[in-house]
């Protein structure tokens, strides 16, 4: 099984951004772990960070039929992207959107998710553990869905 991880704008500054709000946990040290956990489940991990939305729609749109299913973090572009949620829309590609941070607790132009909609669920608020809980829900859902 083939999963993309794609963190968004501004988490490359992990551990150092506003550790109060997103933990003290690196974007490295989480790449790390979820690298670890995969290994052990036999899953192939790739990820990629980028700060710039047409990239990560082009990261979306090359993942059909290269990988079973894609997790992000789409960050602030979350609340903005249209041309993200289509991007997962049409690649066909299951998707989970993750947040450090719990986006429905915090200011009002955060708690509404133009991702949400077309992702498989969110995982929102657990902080560097919402990834470990994804890759857990996607390997899980890739499991039982050839049996
Ligand atoms: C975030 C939440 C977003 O509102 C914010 O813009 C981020 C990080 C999170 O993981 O909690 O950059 O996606």
């Amino acid at each position: 099984k083939r999963i993309l991880v794609i963190h968004g704008p501004n988490l490359d500054l992990l551990g150092k951004r506003e550790p109060q709000v997103y933990g003290k946990t690196s974007l490295a040290e989480i790449n790390r772990s979820l690298k670890q956990t995969a290994k052990k489940s036999k899953i192939s991990l790739t990820i990629a960070q980028s700060n710039h939305e047409g990239e990560i729609v082009d990261l979306i749109g090359g993942a059909r039929g290269k990988f079973d299913m894609i997790i992000i973090n789409p960050a602030a572009y979350t609340h903005t992207s249209i041309a993200i949620r289509d991007a997962i829309a049409a690649s066909a590609v299951k998707t989970i959107e993750v947040h450090l941070s719990n986006i429905h607790a915090r200011e009002e132009f955060r708690q509404t998710s133009l991702i949400a909609p077309v992702c498989i669920g969110q995982i929102s608020g657990f902080g560097a553990r919402s990834y470990s809980l994804a890759l857990f829900a996607a390997e899980a859902l890739l499991k039982n869905r050839n049996k």
